[in-house]
């Protein structure tokens, strides 16, 4: 329903989870993605490794690196910056004009507002996140949280296996994170995330799904369905 703001609630075609959720998710089980990485991903991810490098001042050892995953103009990457100063936290967005508008584009210490430990990159998910992938299995990198904010929901139901829980992308995604938080204004994104989430994690993992009520907005997404009163909702994932 259209809050009082405007921002309008996902219209769909499809009543429930989709139909096919389970045989999809279960056929890319234990798969791997197989597409090329684009060379610019390549180029992206060298930037975040050095960021990373640079941050622990190349100390020896797996280093602790959190991911915000379609960040957007980066509003969600200085929160989760801010709540975990020791780590760096890496946003990444394919899309310029949204990593342009806000703090992004800048160098960390380009301003004093952008915490030490907040960085940016361009790049695509599909390909970062088995480049990420890599480090974590070499075990150069653990990567404590990994926030997946309002991501497109692909509401058509022929576009459903965009989204991220039916693509082959999902065992990789899944992989990256002791703790994995999706947030979305679309509770059948949301109840697909979990049941997918179900069939794959490995036993012991905690899954909720639950209605969120943030108290402040920590991405523009979030901010614009705060003001139209749209309900929200928080998968979380705990390893
Ligand atoms: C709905 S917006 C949400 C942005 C931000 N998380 C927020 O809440 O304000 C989804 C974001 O994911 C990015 N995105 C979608 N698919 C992507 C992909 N495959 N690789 C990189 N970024 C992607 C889009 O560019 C967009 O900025």
């Amino acid at each position: 329903m259209p809050g009082q703001s405007g921002a309008r609630s996902v219209t769909t075609n499809q009543e429930g989870l989709y139909k096919d959720l389970e045989r999809v998710v279960r056929k890319y089980a234990g798969t791997r993605f197989l597409r090329p990485v684009a060379d610019h991903t390549r180029e992206a991810f060298s930037k975040a490794l050095d960021f990373v490098e640079s941050f622990y001042a190349n100390r020896e050892g797996v280093k602790d690196v959190i991911l915000d995953s379609g960040c957007g103009t980066g509003e969600s990457t200085l929160h989760i910056a801010k709540r975990f100063p020791n780590i760096p936290v890496i946003g990444i967005d394919k899309s310029a004009a949204r990593l342009d508008r806000a703090c992004s584009g800048k160098s960390p210490s380009s301003t004093g507002d952008v915490p030490p430990n907040a960085f940016w990159i361009r790049a695509e998910l599909l390909d970062f996140w088995r480049l990420a992938l890599d480090e974590v299995n070499a075990e150069r990198w653990h990567i404590p949280y990994h926030a997946l904010y309002y991501p497109n929901p692909w509401p058509k139901q022929s576009e459903a296996t965009r989204r991220f829980h039916l693509h082959p992308i999902f065992p990789t995604f899944l992989a990256l994170g002791d703790t994995i938080e999706l947030r979305t204004n679309w509770e059948i994104y949301a109840r697909e995330f979990e049941a997918a989430v179900r069939m794959l994690a490995p036993e012991g993992t905690r899954i909720e799904c639950i209605p969120a009520e943030p108290t402040n907005a920590e991405t523009a997404f979030e901010r614009k369905y705060k003001e139209a009163r749209q309900q929200l909702w928080r998968v979380l994932i705990e390893k």
